[in-house]
């Protein structure tokens, strides 16, 4: 089996629940997908023992987790000689329009400018308004973004945008370009 790491950041879960989903599409599909919270005891002691690396994590106020830019600069020197996917997770890919898909290219594009990862396939992915796991502060604080975003603005229930048969797309088009199908591999 092809061995696959995926290491993401979240912060309440969406980044989380995208690359749990990616793990479970490889899996499927034979590969064997292992996920790592790059925030986790665990990140640092990740081995170059895979074929391919999907990264990714959400943005939080215009960024993308330092966290993540930390495992990135650990991890690139042998992550150099693998093919490596990287994936952004916020609202404004929620958008529905080219200022959504400009905006969201723009903060990764940031953040591999930031840390120099090059990898051979990006993708934007719609995340989630999760009301019910903010407090007080940050619930008012991002009713105001979704508004002007477009986003749900009612405090009673969360909101899921991502798009999960275009993470299903993503992930096995990347594999299946860069390691080609694993049940032909002995
Ligand atoms: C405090 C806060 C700040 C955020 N800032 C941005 C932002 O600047 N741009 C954006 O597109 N989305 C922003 N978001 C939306 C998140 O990217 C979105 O909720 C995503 O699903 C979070 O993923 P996670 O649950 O994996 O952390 C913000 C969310 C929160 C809670």
């Amino acid at each position: 089996m092809i061995p696959v790491l995926i290491a993401y950041s979240s912060t309440e879960g969406q980044a989380r629940k995208i690359a749990g989903f990616m793990a479970e599409v490889l899996g499927e599909a034979g590969y064997r997908a292992d996920v790592v919270d790059v925030a986790s005891p665990q990140a640092s002691l990740v081995q170059p023992v895979y074929s391919m690396a999907i990264l990714g994590g959400s943005v939080h106020v215009g960024h993308h987790a330092d966290a993540l830019a930390r495992f990135v600069k650990l991890q690139q020197p042998w992550m150099r000689g693998i093919p490596v996917a990287f994936f952004s997770v916020s609202l404004t890919a929620a958008r529905q329009d080219e200022a959504g898909r400009a905006g969201s290219a723009r903060m990764m594009r940031e953040f591999l400018a930031r840390t120099g990862l090059e990898p051979v396939r990006s993708g934007c992915f719609a995340g989630a308004l999760r009301y019910s796991r903010y407090g007080f502060l940050k619930r008012l604080v991002m009713r105001r973004i979704a508004r002007k975003e477009g986003g749900g603005t009612d405090l009673s229930r969360d909101f899921e945008y991502t798009d999960w048969q275009a993470v299903r797309r993503f992930v096995l088009e990347f594999a299946r370009s860069f390691a080609g199908s694993p049940r032909k591999v002995a």
